[in-house]
C-alpha cells in the first residue's frame, strides 16, 4: 500500500511516499525560506506563488527517489487544513487532479494529526511504539495544542494558546532583536551562551482553562526589556551583519551580541520550555496518559528535549527526529494510512479549510 502525500500548508512545498503507513520510501521537503526571509515571517501572497512554481517538481522527486511510478499509487493523500488558505489551495488542487486522473481515492489530513503520526510512524518502526492514552503537545510557528490521544485514534482538545503560537514567539523575539527568520533555530543554538535564569520572566497563570497557553505577555515583557537597555544600536549592527551575510553562523552572531543579550535570550527559552512542560505535566496526569508526544517545529528545540528527557515528565516521552518535527508530507501520507484502513476517503468536491479544528 503506497501512500503519496502533499503538504503546503505554510511555507514548505512537501511530497512524500509512505509504504504501509510505515516505511518512509522518499520525503521532499521545498523550503520557501529565501523568499520570506528578508521579510521575517511568511508573505501568504507570495507563499501560494512559490508552492505553484515547486509542486510538479517536488512530486516528481518524491517519486523518483521512492523508484515509484504514478501507476502504482494505491492512495493520494493532502493537507486540507489548517493553514494558509492560498497555500492550502495548491496542495488540494494537485492532489485532487491526481485522484481523479489516476483514479485513486483522496485522503485529507489534518496538520496537526499529520504532525502527531510524525512520532507515530517512527515509534512503530523504532520497536519503541507509543502507548495510548497519550498526552500530544503540537508545537509550531502555527500551532500550541494539547490533545489527549486515545489507541483507537481519537483526539479531545485539552488545551491551547489563547495568542501567539510558541513558535510565533520565538519568531517575534527573534526578529525584535534583529535576528534571521525563522527565530527558534538561531534562539536554539545561541541560548547555550547566555545564563537562563538572567532574566526572570513571570510565568503566565490562565483563567479558566489552566492548561491553555499565553505567549504574548512573554513577548511583551521582552519588548519592555529592550526598552529598558536600548538595544537599538546592537540590533542595528546585527541586522547589518544579516544584509552582509545573509545567514550569519553561530560565532558571527556572537560578535556582535552582548552577554546581557544572550542571557536575555536564554531566559526567554527557558520560560517557554517551562510553559510548555509544566502544561503537558498537568494534562498528563489529568487524562491519565501512559506516555506523552511532543512534535512540530519547535520540538526541534534542543532544551525542550533535554528538559522533556529530565526526570521533568514521569513518563515516556516521544519526539519526532528533527527533520520529521517540522512540516514535511511523510507525516501526511502516515496519518493518511490509518484514516484509508477505516474507510475514510474524500470527496474530489471538499474544500481547504484555514480553521480546520481536530477536535
Ligand atoms: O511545524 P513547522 O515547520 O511549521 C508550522 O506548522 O508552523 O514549525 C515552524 C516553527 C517556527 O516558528 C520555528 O521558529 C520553530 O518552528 N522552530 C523552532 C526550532 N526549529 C524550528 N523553535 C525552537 N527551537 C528550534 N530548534
Ligand atoms: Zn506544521
Amino acid at each position: 500500500m503506497q501512500i503519496l502525500g502533499i503538504e503546503t500548508s505554510c511555507d514548505e512545498t512537501a511530497a512524500a511516499v509512505v509504504a504501509s503507513g510505515e516505511a518512509i520510501l522518499s520525503s521532499v521537503v521545498a523550503s520557501q525560506l529565501a523568499t520570506h526571509g528578508r521579510y521575517g515571517g511568511v508573505v501568504p501572497e507570495l507563499a501560494s506563488r512559490e508552492h505553484l512554481r515547486a509542486i510538479v517538481p517536488v512530486v516528481r522527486a518524491a517519486l523518483e527517489e521512492a523508484g515509484t511510478r504514478y501507476a502504482d499509487l494505491d492512495a493520494i493523500a493532502v493537507t486540507q487544513g489548517p493553514g494558509l488558505v492560498g497555500s492550502l489551495l495548491v496542495g488540494l488542487t494537485f492532489a485532487k487532479s491526481l485522484s481523479f486522473a489516476l483514479a485513486r481515492p483522496l485522503v485529507a489530513v489534518n496538520h496537526l494529526e499529520g504532525h502527531i503520526h510524525a512520532v507515530l510512524v517512527e515509534a512503530r518502526r523504532s520497536g519503541r511504539p507509543v502507548d495510548f492514552p497519550a498526552l500530544a503537545l503540537v508545537v509550531s510557528g502555527g500551532h500550541t495544542h494539547m490533545y489527549e490521544v486515545t489507541a483507537g485514534l481519537g483526539y479531545r482538545l485539552l488545551g491551547r494558546t489563547r495568542d501567539d503560537a510558541a513558535g510565533e514567539a520565538f519568531d517575534k523575539v527573534a526578529k525584535l532583536l534583529g535576528f534571521t527568520y525563522p527565530g527558534g533555530p538561531v534562539i536554539d543554538r545561541l541560548a547555550p551562551y547566555g545564563n537562563p535564569r538572567a532574566v526572570r520572566f513571570t510565568l503566565a497563570r490562565m483563567k479558566g482553562n489552566p492548561l491553555d497557553f499565553s505567549f504574548s505577555g512573554l513577548k511583551t515583557a521582552v519588548l519592555r526589556w529592550y526598552e529598558q537597555h536600548e538595544l537599538d544600536e546592537e540590533v542595528a549592527r546585527r541586522r547589518k551583519l544579516v544584509a552582509a551575510v545573509g545567514r550569519p553562523t553561530v560565532a558571527q552572531w556572537l560578535e556582535v551580541t552582548p552577554q546581557r543579550t544572550l542571557d536575555l535570550i536564554a531566559s526567554f527559552q527557558w520560560t517557554v520550555v517551562e510553559e510548555l512542560l509544566r502544561r503537558a505535566a498537568e494534562a498528563a496526569e489529568q487524562c491519565g496518559a501512559r506516555s506523552i508526544i511532543i512534535t512540530g517545529g519547535v520540538a526541534s528545540n534542543s532544551s525542550l528535549r533535554r528538559e522533556a528527557a529530565s526526570a521533568r515528565l514521569p513518563l515516556p516521552v516521544h519526539f519526532p527526529t528533527p527533520h520529521l518535527a517540522t512540516d514535511n508530507a511523510a507525516m501526511i501520507a502516515a496519518a493518511a494510512f490509518a484514516k484509508l484502513s477505516r474507510g475514510e476517503t474524500a470527496a474530489l468536491s471538499i474544500a481547504a479549510k484555514a480553521n480546520l479544528s481536530l477536535a
